[in-house]
């Protein structure tokens, strides 16, 4: 890790609008690493109850797990996708979150002016998980702009990719110090000499010697390679033509999904941009699911289910997790949801094939 890693990550604050990036070897080593800096600064402790969306990925919750806190499962709408205020307002009905980890899904987002200021006035930390949607711009803001911090994933198939790699964005100074410090072993030597002087002079490190092995708090070895670094500059420059096209070849095959009633047409009207790398597909039974996902497979399409469904449903989080919450919006998106790939290089007869798939059944 050295200076391509440092310009790709000053690169991407000026495309994602925040002050600080600090760049990890992947998204979910971002998602560990972001909860682990906010716990040695003190704004996290073992036994705090941490709000996720239901639909989300696996190493989005198990970083709550593993760091001794207690996952609290939100539902989400259907339509959206996404949890949205209402969802989360339900929860707080129940259990007090000290901290919401969003997860902006596939693309989409749930109403984030309304949840960003529900946060504010219950004093719940806001982070995003906006992994799967990069680019993605709603009321004005880029999603991932809308809390204290949020990570990005940069594995291959995500809206750009430095085959692996995670980035994690905040504004704020204190918590993109710890963050440097988590993501190298715990030590200094990635801060700047002021920050340096500070924690040498607070441990009473006399000498450089000594300070080359000094270990301030609890960290990992997340750090990237300059392949990384040097991949994701690369990348940058065709970032916002290749969230447009991802965007135009949505709406290209949404036009089709309006047409057809055993599909669930997504709703995105509060998003300005659509930044997806996936065609998400809700079907309107887990019967005709079956019917669809057959017709993707028999045209040689790869698919997935929508991501990790209810995360409740998953073993590591019954192993570890006993409350159990209801959890109906996104029972259905397990049932009867899928999705494809999108990205910048389908051609029209691709985009043909699969519009070939979603007419009505
Ligand atoms: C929401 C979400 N969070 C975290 C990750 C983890 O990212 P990575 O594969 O780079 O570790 C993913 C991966 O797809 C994801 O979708």
């Amino acid at each position: 890790m050295d200076t391509k890693c440092a310009e790709f990550e000053n690169e991407f604050s000026s495309f994602q609008e925040r002050k600080y990036s600090i760049l990890c070897n992947s998204g979910g080593s971002a998602n560990l690493a972001l909860l682990q800096a906010l716990k040695n600064i003190g704004k996290l402790k073992e036994g705090d109850h941490i709000g996720f969306s239901a639909l989300t990925w696996s190493t989005n919750t198990m970083p709550i797990i593993q760091l001794g806190m207690i996952p609290v499962p939100l539902d989400c709408d259907p339509e959206r996708l996404n949890v949205m205020s209402d969802n989360l307002i339900e929860r707080l009905k129940q259990v007090e979150l000290k901290a919401l980890f969003l997860t902006n899904v596939l693309g989409f987002t749930g109403d984030l002016e309304e949840i960003k200021k529900i946060c504010e006035i219950r004093n719940i930390i806001l982070l995003e998980d906006n992994c799967e949607s990069l680019g993605t711009i709603v009321s004005g803001t880029r999603s991932g702009n809308f809390g204290l911090a949020s990570t990005f994933s940069f594995f291959v198939a995500h809206h750009m990719s430095t085959i692996e790699g995670g980035m994690v964005c905040t504004d704020d100074d204190e918590l993109a110090e710890m963050l440097r410090i988590v993501r190298a072993n715990g030590w200094d030597r990635n801060l700047n000499s002021e920050q340096q002087f500070n924690w040498r002079k607070k441990f009473n490190i006399h000498s450089e010697f000594q300070a080359k092995y000094t270990f301030y708090d609890l960290g990992f070895n997340f750090r990237p390679t300059e392949i990384t670094g040097f991949l994701g500059l690369y990348q940058l420059q065709f970032l916002a033509s290749n969230i447009l096209q991802r965007e135009s070849n949505y709406k290209k095959l949404e036009e089709i999904i309006r047409t057809n009633d055993n599909l669930i047409l997504l709703k995105h009207d509060h998003i300005d941009v659509l930044s997806t790398f996936a065609f998400p597909l809700l079907c309107r039974t887990s019967k005709l699911r079956d019917i669809y996902l057959s017709r993707f497979s028999g045209a040689g399409i790869e698919i997935r289910p929508m991501i990790a469904g209810n995360m409740q449903n998953q073993p590591f989080y019954r192993k570890y997790v006993k409350k159990i919450y209801d959890m109906p919006g996104t029972d259905f998106l397990h049932q009867c949801g899928f999705y494809c790939g999108n990205y910048p290089e389908l051609s029209n007869a691709d985009l043909e094939i699969i519009s070939g798939c979603l007419y009505k059944y």
